[in-house]
């Protein structure tokens, strides 16, 4: 990737990564190889962000709905989850990249919660991105969250309700201190938001694809960004034409 990022690139994209489980299928393969090829499909579009501009990426690798699937296969994911730090651990570094986490941490399993909070805590002072990964997520609950904690604050009179305004409640989320996304890619033909940053989501561009999460290629990810450079982005203004 030698080429110039777009002039108006994406600053945070968010992605759902979809179609590991049908990449698996489709190869007669346990669908823990798809999630596989998944890890390194995520490594391929780390590695591009810098080249396109993207500074925050934020990943969807595991929703609060998620732990309804099979337990080999959510025993498999948190594996996956705990290998992909491990290996990835010298990429983050390289590429000065922090690694940030959103979700019901509490609920990740050992190993892998363990080796969550040592990577975040090693590479906090990283500056040339951030990779965000979204794990028990699920943007209702966390607004709910943030809805209680501003509660809480009024009830105590140390808030009140009408200082309650959009960016307290920013604020009070997950992604507190984070741009919202400019730019969310879904892979594998769906186009849901799926319980993904709903609030933050609210004025990000669309990008859908039919290609399956393991096949999302940087050159794709390229034209996603120069797709979204082209769009013109009003807010709810009118076009400056
Ligand atoms: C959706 O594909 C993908 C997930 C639920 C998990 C995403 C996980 C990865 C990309 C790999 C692991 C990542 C980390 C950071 C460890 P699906 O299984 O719903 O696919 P399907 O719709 O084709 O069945």
């Amino acid at each position: 990737m030698s080429e110039q990022p777009p002039k108006q690139a994406p600053l945070h994209v968010g992605m759902i990564m979809d179609g590991n489980g049908r990449w698996a299928k489709a190869r007669a393969l346990p669908r823990l190889a798809g999630h596989r090829a998944g890890a390194e499909t995520i490594r391929r579009i780390l590695e591009a962000c810098p080249g396109l501009g993207v500074h925050w990426l934020t990943l969807y690798a595991f929703s609060t709905e998620n732990w309804r699937r099979p337990d080999d296969e959510v025993s498999g994911l948190m594996s996956l989850l705990d290998q992909f730090l491990r290996e990835r651990r010298k990429d983050l570094d390289k590429q000065r990249i922090r690694l940030n986490a959103i979700g019901g941490l509490e609920r990740i399993p050992e190993p892998a919660r363990t080796r969550l909070f040592e990577t975040m805590a090693a590479t906090r002072h990283h500056d040339r991105g951030v990779l965000t990964l979204a794990l028990n997520y699920g943007a209702r609950s966390e607004i709910v969250a943030a809805t209680r904690r501003l509660a809480e604050e009024v009830a105590a009179g140390r808030l009140r309700p009408d200082e309650i305004t959009e960016e307290r409640l920013s604020g009070a989320l997950s992604t507190a201190g984070m741009p919202d996304p400019d730019l969310i890619i879904r892979t594998s033909g769906e186009m849901r938001l799926s319980n993904f940053l709903l609030w933050q989501a609210s004025y990000a561009e669309f990008w859908c694809t039919p290609t399956l999460w393991p096949d999302f290629s940087c050159d794709e990810f390229r034209r996603a960004v120069e797709e979204f450079a082209r769009r013109g982005r009003r807010f709810g203004g009118l076009a400056n034409v």
